[in-house]
Formats: structure tokens, sequence, C-alpha cells
């Protein structure tokens, strides 16, 4: 009996060792200390321990990672943490950085001795081109570009043509800065586009010019609509002139803000009391990480204003990161929970994309591992590596995690609107895949609040009684 379970044993071990790679994998991890970035180390380890250990349990057991945290600011300390190391200390394969300065040396000097790259940050655009310097770089989060795609298939779909874009400039991460650069690169090429910026010294020193700046615009198209049915000049002739007017650029369909929620406030008050929160305006606000504070309302502060300020967010919409979540998801949430509060981190607990990305990015190496050590190469072989990370789905910790053929994640985002205007309530009213660029329609959303109607537009023939100024730029006709 004894002989015969050893020599099951034996079997069942050949078989397993058939088809089990086995490697030792070191990997170094580049994130900060400071727990106020929401990819601090004390946030993510816990995450990639977690994907360690389950990987350990599976089928690719046989693959060992050893991982190293360096500690980095958002500065130019990752990029010393690695060019420090001897050539024997290059790891396999590196975790992070997150913030867009950081990561881009990293990167560079990463793709220069082949050694793959991934991060649930290095956000910005710039980064999706991949023909060179960032040639070993795989991103696990939806990158701004991903997106700024929620706002070009809105647009599309109900044929918007013009945006200001509003967003503050903290001259340090500039993660805003980044967002909106996104948003600006996809819808370029089919609308008017205008941008202003806030100094995050004081950005609501900032509000009263964009007010105006948006306010200017509505009169003179009013004046223009109006000269160009009483003169009967064509409305192509008027766009013409128009489009020689630099306050042309002023011009929105769409306003859409990254900036903080004070000022996200204070726009929407004051372009509330000077009624240009209307029909033909549509307000965005794009919130991807932390979007918690906008299930009742961002829009109340105990002040004197909330009134003001609900009745104003009643127009405005949020752009935010889908959050999917499966019965596994819940295991790990919890688990996370446990690890943060032990490790020092108070009111860490909530998991967001860039713990999920991480988490998710060691199994996707592991995958692709897997598959370039069956083929004959070696682990050192970063660009082989990478090539099989890309194109690819497989199963994250959240849900379905879709890489492009560019190695970058595609992003499903929510759009969050108030659905109860007495409460100030706002929810989900639809959802963007981006995998296959279609919308999901939920019970709260009305078609009639992303349709834009009312007067002051050239392409609108339908008359206005409204009294207006005679056109500003008649004499250019
Ligand atoms: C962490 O970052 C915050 C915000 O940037 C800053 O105020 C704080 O001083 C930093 N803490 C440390 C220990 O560097
Ligand atoms: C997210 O937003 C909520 C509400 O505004 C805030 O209390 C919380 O500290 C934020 N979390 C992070 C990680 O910034
Ligand atoms: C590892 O790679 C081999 C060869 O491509 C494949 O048959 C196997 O399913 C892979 N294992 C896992 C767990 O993906
Ligand atoms: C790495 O893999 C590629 C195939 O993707 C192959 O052409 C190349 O020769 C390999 N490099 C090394 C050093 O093995
Ligand atoms: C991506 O994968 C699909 C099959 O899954 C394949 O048809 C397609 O050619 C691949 N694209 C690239 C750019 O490799
Ligand atoms: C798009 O993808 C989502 C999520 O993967 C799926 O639920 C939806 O049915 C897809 N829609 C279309 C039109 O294929």
């Amino acid at each position: 009996m004894l002989r015969f379970s050893c020599l099951c044993l034996v079997i069942w071990a050949l078989q397993f060792c058939s088809s089990q790679v086995k490697e030792d994998v070191d990997v170094l991890v580049l994130l900060p200390r400071n727990n106020s970035y929401m990819f601090s180390i004390a946030r993510v380890t816990p995450a990639i321990e977690y994907a360690r250990q389950q990987l350990a349990r599976g089928p690719l057991a046989g693959l060992s990672f050893s991982v190293r945290y360096v500690t980095s600011e958002c500065g130019v300390d990752a990029l010393y943490a690695l060019a420090d190391l001897a050539p024997h200390e290059r790891p396999s394969l590196i975790l992070g950085p997150v913030c867009e300065y950081a990561a881009a040396s990293v990167i560079r000097l990463a793709t220069h001795w082949q050694i793959p790259v991934i991060s649930a940050g290095a956000l910005a655009s710039g980064f999706s081109d991949k023909s060179s310097e960032y040639a070993l770089l795989t991103r696990t989060a939806p990158s701004y570009i991903k997106m700024a795609g929620t706002f070009a298939t809105m647009s599309k779909e109900f044929g918007w043509k013009s945006v200001h874009l509003i967003y503050l400039d903290d001259k340090e991460e500039r993660n805003c800065y980044f967002t909106i650069e996104g948003v600006h690169a996809l819808l370029d090429d089919h609308h008017d586009i205008s941008v202003s910026m806030m100094d995050s010294r004081e950005p609501l020193a900032y509000v009263d010019e964009i007010i105006k700046s948006i306010s200017d615009h509505e009169e003179l198209l009013y004046a223009c609509n109006k000269f160009a049915k009483q003169h009967r000049v064509t409305c192509a002739l008027m766009t013409l002139c128009l489009q020689n007017d630099p306050v042309k650029s002023d011009t929105a369909d769409m306003i859409i803000m990254c900036t903080h929620t004070d000022a996200v406030r204070e726009i929407m008050r004051m372009a509330h009391r000077q009624r240009l929160t209307t029909s033909n305006r549509l307000f965005f606000n794009i919130e991807l990480f932390n979007s918690s504070s906008y299930g009742d309302g961002s829009w109340r502060r105990g002040d004197k204003y909330d009134n003001e300020a609900k009745a104003a967010y009643a127009s405005l919409n949020t752009v935010t990161l889908l959050r999917s979540t499966k019965p596994e998801f819940e295991t790990f949430s919890q688990e996370m929970r446990k690890k943060i509060g032990v490790d020092g981190c108070e009111g860490c607990g909530n998991i967001n994309m860039f713990i999920e990305g991480f988490h998710d990015a060691l199994l996707l190496y592991a995958l692709a591992l897997n598959e370039t050590i069956h083929s004959g190469y070696s682990k050192k072989n970063g660009t082989e590596i990478t090539r099989r990370m890309w194109n690819r789905t497989f199963e994250g910790i959240a849900g379905q995690v879709s890489i492009d053929a560019n190695g970058d994640r595609n992003g499903d985002f929510s759009v969050i609107s108030m659905t109860n205007l007495e409460t100030g309530m706002h929810e989900t009213v639809m959802n963007y895949f981006g995998t296959n660029g279609s919308f999901q329609i939920l019970p709260g959303f009305n078609s009639e609040r992303f349709t834009l109607r009312g007067a002051p537009r050239l392409s609108n023939q339908e008359n206005t009684d409204q009294s207006c100024k005679l056109p500003v730029k008649a004499s250019c006709i």
C-alpha cells in the first residue's frame, strides 16, 4: 500500500514537473513611501504579496518571485535607485513608478537594459508611443487617452462640436495636466478646443475669468445668430466670420474640468448664477481615482451655499473609473484592509485602481514568462516577455483585464449624474467599455440631458425671440 502511494506520488510529480516552468524572478518595486499617495508602498505591498501567494498555489508555482521594495518619491529618486544597482543586481522585472516624471526616466533606462516595466501608472499620453524609449512598458491601468475615449464616443454619439478644457496645474506631478492632455489629444481632430489653466496655489482666483470666457461667447453667438437671420447671411459665411474671431476659441458645448473639488464647486455655482448651466452646455468633471464623494453629492459642504451648489450640480456629470467586482474581489479587499491596517497606514482601506493594477501586473508577467520559457527564450529576454503581455485578455483580481496590442490596458468608465434633484443624489447613468467602445445605459440615464438644445448655436435654425446685442464682429462680413 505504501509502495503504491509512493509510486503515485512519483508519477504525479513527474507529470507536474514536465509542464511546470521553474524560474527565480527578481522583482524591483519602485513606489513612494508617503501614504498621501494612493499608490504608496504600504498600500501596494499587500496586493503584490497576495498575487505572489496566489501564484505559488497555482499552476505557475514553479515561478518563485523575490520582491525588493525601494521607496522613491515622485522625482528622480527612482532613476537613481535603478542606476545604482550593479549589473548583477538588475531585476528581471520592474513594477512602477506611477508618477509620470519618475516613470519616464526609469522606463527609458529599463528599456535600454531590456527589463520589462509594468506600471499601474505612467498614464500620460506620451507613454503610448512604444516605438523606442518606452518599448518595454506595459500599463495595467487605463491611461488618460483611454479615459478620453469616453468623451470622444459620447461626443460622436450626441454631436458635440466644441470643448473648453479646464485643469489645475501644480507644476509637480501634474495629474490634471496629463488628464486633460489626454482629452485634448483625442478630441483634437474633430472639435474646437479652448483651454484654461488654474494655478494650484490659488485656483479660486481663476474662476471669474473662466466664467467670463464661457459667458462672453454666449452673447457673441446670440448676436451672430440673429444677425445671420436678419441679413440672410448664410451660416457658412457667418461661421467663416467667427473663425477669424479670437473669441471663437471660447465656444463650448462641453466644459470638461479636472481640478480641485472646491474649484469645481465654485465654477458650478458661478456658472449657475449666470444662467450658464442651461441645456445648451454640458459640464463634466473628471475624478478618476477617488470618486467616493460623488455618491451622495459632493456639492455638500455644510455652508450657506449648499442649496445653490446642489442646484448647480444638477448640470454636472462626473467621469470616473468603472469599478467592477466579483466574489473573489471581496476576499481580496478584506485581506487588503487587514494588511494595510497592520502596516500602519490608517484609513488606507480602500482598494483603488493602483492596488488592483499592481496585483494584476504580477499575474500578467507570470503568464507571459511561462510562455516565453516554454518557447525556448530566457527570462532575460524582456522584449519577448513584453510582447507576450500585449494584446491579451486575462482574469485580474476585479474582473477581466484586456491589454491592447500596444501594451496598454483598455478601461471601463462610468458617467455619474444627479438623478434626484430634491436630495441631490448622484448615480451612475451609463458605463463605457473601452474594449469595444460601447455604452451601457442604466436606468437613471436621460438622453435629454446629453442632447444639446437651446438657441445660441449657429447650426440651429430655429428662431429665438430673445433680444440681442448687435453683432460684435459684424464688420468682418
Ligand atoms: C507626504 O506628502 C504630503 C502631501 O504631498 C506632504 O504634505 C507631507 O509632508 C509628506 N510627508 C512626508 C513625510 O514627506
Ligand atoms: C477620497 O475622497 C474622500 C472624500 O472626499 C476623502 O475622505 C478621502 O480621504 C479620499 N481618499 C484619498 C485616498 O484621497
Ligand atoms: C504555460 O505555458 C504553456 C505553453 O504555452 C501553456 O500550455 C500553459 O497552459 C501555460 N500555463 C499557464 C498556467 O498559463
Ligand atoms: C528575444 O526574443 C526575440 C523574439 O521575440 C528574439 O528574436 C531574440 O533573438 C531574443 N533575444 C535573445 C537575446 O535571446
Ligand atoms: C492580437 O491578437 C489577435 C488574436 O487574439 C490577432 O488576430 C491580432 O492580429 C493581434 N494583433 C496584433 C497587433 O498583434
Ligand atoms: C462590450 O463589452 C462589454 C464588457 O466587456 C459587454 O458587456 C458588452 O456587451 C459589449 N458590447 C458590445 C456591443 O459588444
